[in-house]
């Protein structure tokens, strides 16, 4: 199966793409691509701007990425309790394709980690209510708090019971297709 994943983040340094690469790991016999937001950053989302240019091409090229997947991996960055506006405004664009769901109808591993206690549960919410009306089917979802003292370069997830939780979710995953 083909797997898409990426972070909800613009930073060269992302916690979430760190975390969502660890993720992917655990799927070693499928084809795993995985994304950097900022090869699709795009002049922010304005009405008179898709009337003049119309849709960027790398909105579409997003889109086309999410169709080709099986699987989307997605581990989005907590800015102000919802979604960063690099994500955001990905997110804006491909809504604006028609005649197809923003995710695709895709299922879904989302996923959320910061640095602080609350591990990004915000933003998991804010797309879990979002999901249904953009066409991603999240099969399961998973927070990690604390990323700095759960999780080391070259390691992963070093927190044993976060990892099990991780692990136990990436299987729930798997069934999902059988
Ligand atoms: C503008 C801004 C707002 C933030 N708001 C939150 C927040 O609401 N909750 C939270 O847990 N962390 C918040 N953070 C901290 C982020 O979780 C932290 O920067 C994290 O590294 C973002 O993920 P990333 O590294 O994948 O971009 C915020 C950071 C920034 C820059």
């Amino acid at each position: 199966m083909k797997i898409l994943a990426f972070a909800g983040s613009n930073s060269e340094v992302s916690i979430n793409k760190k975390l969502v690469t660890f993720a992917a790991s655990f799927f070693p016999n499928d084809e795993v691509e995985i994304l950097d937001l900022n090869d699709y950053e795009m002049p922010f989302y304005k009405h008179e701007r898709e009337q003049q240019t119309g849709i960027p091409e790398l909105a579409k090229d997003f889109a086309k990425k999410i169709d080709g997947a099986d699987l989307i991996l997605m581990s989005l960055a907590e800015h102000n309790s919802a979604y960063s506006a690099a994500f955001k405004n990905v997110f804006d664009w491909v809504s604006r394709i028609k005649d197809r769901k923003h995710f695709g109808e895709k299922p879904m591993f989302l996923m959320a980690t910061a640095p602080g206690n609350g591990g990004g549960k915000n933003v998991i919410e804010v797309f879990l209510k979002r999901a249904p009306f953009s066409g991603a089917n999240v099969v399961e979802s998973f927070s990690l708090p604390n990323f700095r003292d759960r999780f080391e370069e070259g390691k992963g997830i070093t927190d044993q019971e976060k990892l099990d939780e991780l692990k136990s979710k990436v299987e729930t995953v798997k069934q999902f297709f059988q």
